[in-house]
C-alpha cells in the first residue's frame, strides 16, 4: 500500500491525503474548489518553503484584513482588487463579442438610491471643479439606439474623493445620477473633470503595496452601471487618456476601449447654453450593449 491510500501526510502524499479527505462531500463544485485551492496552496508551499514566523506573518496579515472589514470597509475585495484578482474574475464572467463595451470593477462606492434625473441635469451639486459635459448613444451590437437604457453614472470630485467618503463637506449624491435613454439611444449629462485617486490604503492592503513598491491610485474615471431591458448588464468605467496614472491603475481597471476622448473646449456660446462659466470640458463616448442569452 502507498503512504497515500494509507492516509499518511507526507510531503509528497500532501495534496492527496487532503483532497482523498474530502470524497464525500455533498456538493461538487465545493469539492472541486477546494480541490484547485489544496493544489495550488500546497504547491506555493512546497516551493516557497515558508518559515514558521513568515507563516504567521501572513496569518496576521490575514487576520487584520479581516479585522478592518465593516458595513463601509471591504478590505478582502481591497486585497482581491490589488492581486489582479477581481479583474481576473470580471474577464471570465464577462467575455464579449467584438464591438460590445467591456467591462471594468464595480468599486465600492456606488450607492443603489442615486436620484434619476433628468436628460442633462448637472450631477454636480457644489459647483467646484472644471466643468464637464458627457455625451454619447447607448447601441446594440448591430449599431441601432436602444431607447430605455438607464445609466447609473458616479465619479470622484476634482480632488478625488466620493460624496460618501465626505460626509457633511460634499452634498448628499453629489456627481451621481441615473439617467434614461429616449428613442434615438442618446444620453448626455453636465459633471466636473473627475481626479485620480488614491484606494483605501490606511488598512493592510495599503501596507502590503506600500511594501511592494507600489502606488495606490486610480486614474481618473466616471464609473456607469447601464441596463436595459433583453440586455446583458453592463458594469464600467469611462477613463482620462492623459492621467498620471492611466498605465498604472492600482486594481488593473484600464483597459484600452474604455479610455474615452476628453477635450478641452473654449466656446462662449455652448458654454452659455450649458451655464458652465467659461472653457469646459467635452467627453463623448458610446456604449454597445449584448442581448442576453434568455
Ligand atoms: C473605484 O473605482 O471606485 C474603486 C475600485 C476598486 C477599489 C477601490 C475603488
Ligand atoms: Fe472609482
Amino acid at each position: 500500500m502507498e503512504a497515500h491510500e494509507k492516509g499518511y501526510f507526507t510531503e509528497e502524499t500532501s495534496v492527496e491525503v487532503v483532497t482523498g479527505r474530502n470524497a464525500n462531500a455533498g456538493d461538487d463544485r465545493l469539492k472541486q474548489v477546494m480541490e484547485v485551492i489544496t493544489r495550488k496552496l500546497h504547491e506555493a508551499v512546497k516551493e516557497l518553503e515558508p518559515t514558521q514566523d513568515e507563516w504567521m506573518e501572513a496569518i496576521l496579515f490575514l487576520t487584520r484584513t479581516g479585522q478592518m472589514c465593516n458595513e463601509w470597509r471591504q478590505e478582502f475585495i481591497l486585497l482581491s482588487d490589488v492581486l489582479g484578482v477581481s479583474m481576473l474574475v470580471d474577464a471570465v464572467n464577462n467575455r464579449k463579442p467584438s464591438g460590445a463595451s467591456e467591462s471594468t470593477v464595480l468599486g465600492p462606492f456606488h450607492v443603489a438610491d442615486a436620484p434619476e434625473l433628468p436628460m442633462g441635469a448637472n450631477i454636480c451639486l457644489d459647483s467646484k471643479g472644471e466643468d464637464m459635459v458627457i455625451e454619447g448613444r447607448i447601441l446594440d451590437t448591430e449599431g441601432k439606439p436602444i431607447a430605455d437604457a438607464v445609466i447609473d453614472v458616479w465619479q470622484a470630485n476634482d480632488e478625488g474623493f466620493y460624496d460618501v467618503q465626505q460626509k457633511g463637506i460634499q452634498p448628499d449624491f453629489n456627481l451621481r445620477g441615473i439617467f434614461r435613454t429616449g428613442p434615438d439611444g442618446h444620453y448626455w449629462f453636465r459633471a466636473v473633470k473627475p481626479k485620480f485617486y488614491p484606494i483605501p490604503d490606511d488598512g493592510p492592503v495599503g501596507q502590503l503595496l506600500g511594501k511592494l513598491g507600489r502606488h495606490p491610485y486610480r486614474p481618473a474615471h466616471l464609473h456607469y452601471i447601464i441596463k436595459a431591458e433583453g440586455y446583458e448588464t453592463l458594469v464600467t468605467h469611462i477613463f482620462d487618456p492623459d492621467d498620471p496614472y492611466i498605465h498604472s491603475d492600482a486594481v488593473f481597471g484600464v483597459k484600452e476601449s474604455l479610455l474615452a476622448k476628453f477635450d478641452r473646449r473654449k466656446d462662449a456660446k455652448r458654454a452659455a447654453d450649458y451655464g458652465f462659466t467659461e472653457e469646459f470640458w467635452e467627453v463623448k463616448h458610446d456604449f454597445v450593449l449584448v442581448r442576453s442569452q434568455a
